[in-house]
């Protein structure tokens, strides 16, 4: 299949949403990553983007919408809480999992009661949302288990031949995926931290926001440098305790080709560590990467990392050695999140 590259002009932003109507899959951008659209209310078309990423049909999909009023069609009540944190962070990296009125298929949301929502800070995927006149689903614009893309050539590199086009725009603002937060019980949850932190939203709407225990346990996991990656996508495989209530948080995800081993501790430790390492891997032929950001410049890491992870695959690099940011803040902790899943929680410290 041709992928058609449109430039966000009026004309073609109705040209993807012919295509959307017609049940094709359109990649668009947001402020956070890519999303891979189609029509959310369409099970085969839902069900073409499940195959075009290669994702396992047990995770389920964000719904992107346009305006806060869209809320009303996917969930039977809107509530005060809700409406609260739409106004609040929307347009913005915030999706919110809510309970799903019927007309939502099954596919979409994986089978679960629940779907996820989001209104996205870019105003020509707003314009497309709208003009297709559906909500779109979105899961990032990659090949599932890839780095999430925070460029239209990520995207194009991933998926080009595979979907029917790509709405082009800028790179992406924040360069890690939305935090999904759980509104639909009595208490307000993390499920996926992102750069928007609980603090943050505990300060705006004044209720404590938890963080799913499956989240908190991965902070602590440390394991041994020459600990083999699970070859089955499935990260602790085996381990009770870990059952993430975001289905997507259990897959191995961003995963370079190369290893990847992330130096926990002080930065000037860090630094010899990852110096030491790299000469002895290169003494030994490797080609070796690495990825060391300020600790304190986190919107500049959350930028950065896949796309520096999808250089080092460009490039062939055998090793990539990355220095942990601290996580006690909610930024830092969700750029870990991303960048242990990303080794394989392959962590040492020094
Ligand atoms: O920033 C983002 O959220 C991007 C952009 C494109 O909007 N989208 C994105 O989608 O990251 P995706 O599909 O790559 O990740 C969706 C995450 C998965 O971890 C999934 O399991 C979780 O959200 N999720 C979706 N629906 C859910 C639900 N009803 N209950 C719990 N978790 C849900
Ligand atoms: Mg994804």
């Amino acid at each position: 299949m041709e992928t058609k590259l449109l430039e966000p002009t009026h004309e073609n932003i109705k040209e993807a949403a012919r295509i959307i109507k017609a049940g094709g899959l359109v990649a668009f951008p947001t402020e956070t990553v890519y999303g891979l659209g189609a029509d959310a209310m369409n099970a085969e078309a839902v069900a073409s983007v499940y195959k075009a990423k290669g994702r396992p049909s047990d995770n389920p999909l964000i719904v992107h919408i346009a305006e806060i009023s869209d809320m009303a069609k996917l969930t039977p009540v809107v509530t005060d809480m809700m409406n609260k944190l739409a106004k609040h962070f929307w347009p913005g990296p915030l999706t919110m999992v809510v309970k799903k009125t019927e007309n939502v298929p099954e596919i979409t949301t994986g089978g679960l009661d629940t779907v996820a929502v989001r209104l996205p800070d870019n105003k020509n995927t707003r314009e497309l949302i709208a003009v297709s006149g559906c909500p779109l689903v979105g899961p990032s614009a990659n090949i599932s288990g890839k780095p999430s893309p925070t460029k239209a050539a990520h995207v194009v590199d991933d998926l080009c031949g595979k979907i029917d086009a790509v709405l082009m725009g800028e790179d992406c603002r924040v360069g890690i995926e939305s935090t999904v937060l759980d509104v639909s019980g009595e208490e307000l949850t993390i499920l996926r931290p992102g750069i928007l932190t609980a603090e943050q939203i505990e300060n705006s709407v004044g209720v404590k926001v938890n963080l799913d225990p499956a989240l908190i346990k991965k902070k602590h996991t440390i394991q041994s440098p020459d600990r083999q990656k699970s070859d089955n996508g499935l990260l602790e495989d085996g381990d009770p305790d870990f059952k993430p209530r975001a289905p997507g948080m259990k897959y191995r995800h961003y995963a370079p080709n190369a290893e990847m081993l992330i130096i926990e501790g002080s930065a000037d430790n860090v630094k010899k560590e990852i110096e030491q390492r790299k000469a002895q891997n290169e003494a030994e032929g490797k080609k070796v990467g690495v990825i060391l950001f300020d600790s304190d410049d986190f919107e500049e890491a959350a930028h950065e990392l896949f796309d520096q992870l999808r250089m080092m695959d460009k490039t062939g690099v055998d090793l990539i050695l990355a220095g942990a940011l601290p996580s006690e803040d909610g930024r830092g902790f969700a750029i870990m999140n991303r960048m242990l899943k990303s080794a394989g929680n392959n962590i040492v410290k020094v």
